[in-house]
């Protein structure tokens, strides 16, 4: 399969030496692609400012800001048949930047913002027969907000993290998710490795890919069925 991941925060620039970003590392994304090539998928990474290798077999491109971002998974969008945006990019950006640096004396006392694009929104109506994997990153019980953007992202599974847990969502090598499928199937899984995660997410890929192509039904195994 050739499979689009994307990794990692934005930057979106206050002037040329600051900015807006969030705790992103990087790891669950770069543990997605890593999980990809080992079982012999075609890997691109779309990547925002991490301090991570690039895994060996996956071809990287770096990005800074969410525009950047949607141009590159934009660009890649025809050649993949998975997205996996496991990306926090920033939600908004300042609405000015200033080309230059801006002065101590005079730093303004508010920050005007403008929306960044919504890359998943944006890219729904390219989708095709590509399959959309979503995260959510929530504060807290993350099934309600996950299965909101499932439906309004349009996406074929959503990955529900809650990042206030300890050794859950941003910086840390764990996590603990919950796959929740378009059909409503739901599966929690323990806390686990960030490899492990991103190898059941892809594992998730190849048995619907399957199922696609009539040789197995696609599964989530120990999955629940709820009303969702
Ligand atoms: O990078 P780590 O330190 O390992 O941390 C991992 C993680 C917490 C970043 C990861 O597990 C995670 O939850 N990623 C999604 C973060 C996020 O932006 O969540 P969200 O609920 O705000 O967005 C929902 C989905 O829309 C995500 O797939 C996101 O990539 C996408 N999105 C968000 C904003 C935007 N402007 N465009 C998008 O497409």
């Amino acid at each position: 399969m050739r499979i689009l991941v994307t990794a990692g925060p934005t930057r979106e620039p206050i002037d040329p030496v600051r900015f807006i970003s969030n705790r992103s590392s990087g790891k669950m994304g770069y543990a997605v692609a890593r999980a990809a090539a080992a079982r012999g998928h075609a890997v691109r990474l779309v990547s925002g400012p991490v301090h991570l290798a690039a895994p060996a077999g996956v071809d990287l491109v770096r990005v800074e800001t969410a525009d950047e971002m949607l141009r590159a998974v934009a660009n890649h969008l025809d050649w993949c048949q998975a997205l996996v945006m496991a990306a926090a990019p920033a939600d908004w950006r300042p609405a000015q930047p200033a080309g230059r640096k801006l002065k101590k004396a005079a730093a303004p006392t508010a920050l005007p913002l403008a929306r960044t694009p919504d890359i998943l929104q944006s890219l729904l109506p390219r989708k095709g027969a590509r399959t959309f994997v979503g995260f959510a990153a929530e504060t807290g019980d993350p099934i309600p907000e996950a299965r909101r953007k499932l439906r309004q992202k349009g996406l074929d599974l959503i990955v529900g993290n809650d990042v206030t847990q300890a050794g859950a969502g941003f910086e840390s090598d764990t996590n603990q998710v919950v796959l929740i499928a378009a059909d409503g199937r739901e599966m929690p899984l323990p806390m686990m490795s960030k490899d492990a995660v991103g190898e059941r997410i892809v594992r998730w890929l190849e048995e619907r890919a399957a199922g696609a192509a009539g040789t197995v039904s696609p599964r989530l195994s120990g999955s629940r069925l709820r009303s969702g």
